[in-house]
């Protein structure tokens, strides 16, 4: 094969590996924070380590704290609220920077909602499209 060639062929499989999983997660956002899509099953996760922390009166760097909704979002569910950081890395947060992307859950482990700070003032949220 000549030079040229193979560097056309590296070419179109960096191409196609760099498409698919861009492709694959559009189609599978349940959630998009700014620029980051959540899956379903990134949201269950994130909210089941939320809440298991929540219940049992742990911490990982200061969250889950309650989220008190200043912002006046209206939730499908009844508070009172806490925020967990969901992280677009896609693994579930344990410390370090919680990044700008929250989920909101109840004391009953009902899901509120995902919210970020992308695209807000201060330290305002704004709600996560879905
Ligand atoms: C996520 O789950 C909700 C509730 O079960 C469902 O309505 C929605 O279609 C799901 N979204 C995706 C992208 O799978």
């Amino acid at each position: 094969m000549q030079h040229t060639q193979f560097l056309a062929v590296v070419a179109l499989l960096a191409q196609a590996a760099l498409s698919f999983p861009t492709l694959k997660t559009t189609r599978s956002c349940a959630y998009t924070c700014g620029s980051n899509c959540y899956t379903n099953s990134s949201v269950t996760a994130a909210q089941a380590e939320g809440y298991k922390l929540y219940k049992s009166g742990n911490t990982n760097d200061d969250y889950p704290h309650q989220y008190h909704d200043y912002e006046g979002f209206n939730f499908p569910v009844s508070g009172e609220y806490y925020e967990y950081p969901i992280m677009s890395s896609g693994g579930v947060f344990t410390s370090g920077s919680p990044g700008a992307d929250r989920v909101v859950f109840n004391g009953q482990d009902e899901l509120a909602g995902l919210i970020t700070h992308t695209g807000a003032s201060g330290d305002d949220f704004k709600e996560c499209t879905s």
